[in-house]
């Protein structure tokens, strides 16, 4: 088989990718290794910043998420027993940003990718990339005890973190940068309305807390956890005793209960890799980075990517010019490290970390003062919060 861009993974990254290409004229493959029932029952992000709800609609699959999304005007910060409004819209001069589950966001894709007929390949096994670094690459899978071949132009890999792709990538030709957290975030799902209209996210002597939802009878909750703890150890009732302790009172009274029906633990990392394109093979979305998901960045930085890599493709296609290629890794990158940034301080501030020293806190607890007293600062967090500009 021959196509113009072999997309490895069917995550966000892939399947915005593909639909952009496709609308373009411009022949893909989606090979992903797990099959379309097991990435429809992922839940992951829910924040999304209105450079990728514009991609959304930019790869005709928006309608769902107009209808049901919610948009949000601000988040709050609690801490102290307290509230303290994020305006968003106010601080940013009239962004919001949109609630939408990546399932959901996921699903449509998928639905839209297979309505236009484009071809998406799941339960590939063994999915390879070869000779990216000539003219001709192509990459390999695995189906029903075959092997088979695709050859390409480019290769697109947009497999996720554990991927396959960022391990094809020569040694000396790729820099990582790490950072892990001694914590994680503990996850819940349940259909009982949400605590709050709004986000809250609660930094606590206990532990960070975040208030979240998918839609207004449906919420997502995190805690901070240790890494040594597994979800069959959070009982619903230790869950939701533990979600109330690190509320303010008044949220706290609030929270509707109910049976999970999700409960997972995620570490939190920080990790790029750079750069993001070895000649014909480019990485993008979680392949290249990872964010703590503190600042709801991941998601969105995925779409970022896209963007990008989308205009660079176009720019090779349509007028015969790769300087959208070139530039590929050092726009995305560019964009990725302020995220990679922002990350980082809404980790470090909302959290407690088994390490602190007194001198720590302190700075912990001036920075919230100042955000929350501030109005440059709480601009600076607003500004980052909603998405920098593509
Ligand atoms: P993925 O979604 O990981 O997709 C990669 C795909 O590649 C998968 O389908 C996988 O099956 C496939 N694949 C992997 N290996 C292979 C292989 N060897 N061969 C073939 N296929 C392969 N981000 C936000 O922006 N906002 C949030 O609010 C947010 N909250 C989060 C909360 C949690 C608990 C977590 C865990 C993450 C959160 N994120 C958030 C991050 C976000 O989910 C990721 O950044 C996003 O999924 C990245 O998309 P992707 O397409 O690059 O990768
Ligand atoms: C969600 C996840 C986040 O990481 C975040 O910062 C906000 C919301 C969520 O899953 O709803």
């Amino acid at each position: 088989m021959r196509t113009q861009v072999v997309i490895i993974g069917s995550g966000p990254s892939g399947l915005l990718l593909g639909q952009l290409l496709t609308h373009a004229g411009i022949d893909n493959v989606i090979l992903d290794r797990a099959s379309k029932d097991h990435i429809l029952a992922r839940v992951r992000a829910g924040v999304l910043e209105e450079g990728t709800t514009r991609l959304m609609d930019q790869a005709r699959s928006g309608t769902r998420m107009h209808a049901e999304g919610l948009p949000h005007d601000g988040f709050s910060l609690a801490f102290d027993g307290r509230d303290h409004r994020i305006d968003l819209f106010g601080l940013t001069g009239g962004k919001r940003v949109m609630i939408y589950g990546q399932t959901e966001l996921t699903r449509d894709l998928i639905d839209r990718r297979q309505g236009e007929g484009a071809l998406s390949i799941y339960r590939a096994a063994n999915v390879l990339p070869h000779d990216f670094e000539g003219g001709a690459p192509y990459v390999t899978y695995e189906g029903n005890g075959v092997t088979h071949r695709i050859d390409c132009d480019f290769i697109a890999g947009c497999d996720g973190f554990h991927g396959v792709t960022r391990r094809f990538v020569p040694e000396k030709a790729v820099r990582t940068f790490e950072k892990i957290y001694p914590f994680g975030w503990l996850g819940i799902l349940a259909d009982v309305p949400p605590v709050s209209h709004e986000l809250v996210y609660a930094n606590h002597p206990r532990g960070f807390a975040l208030c979240s939802m998918r839609s207004l009878s449906r919420s997502r909750y995190y805690i901070q956890c240790s890494l040594d703890q597994r979800p069959e150890e959070w009982s619903d009732q230790r869950f939701w005793d533990e979600l109330r302790r690190r509320l303010p009172a008044h949220h706290a009274e609030r929270v509707v209960t109910g049976p999970s029906f999700e409960k997972s633990i995620a570490p939190l990392r920080s990790f790029v890799a750079e750069p993001m394109r070895f000649h014909r093979l480019f990485l993008v979305g979680d392949a290249a980075h990872i964010v703590p998901p503190t600042g709801a960045k991941g998601l969105n930085l995925a779409a970022s990517d896209v963007h990008y890599l989308f205009e660079g493709l176009l720019e090779h296609y349509q007028d015969r010019s790769d300087g959208g290629i070139d530039a590929y890794s050092v726009r995305a990158l560019s964009r990725v490290w302020k995220a990679v940034r922002f990350s980082w301080w809404m980790t470090t501030i909302m959290h407690r970390f088994p390490d602190t020293s007194d001198f720590d806190q302190k700075i912990r607890e001036a920075e919230l003062d100042y955000l929350t007293h501030s109005r440059a600062a709480a601009m600076a967090l607003a500004e980052n919060y909603v998405g920098l500009p593509f």
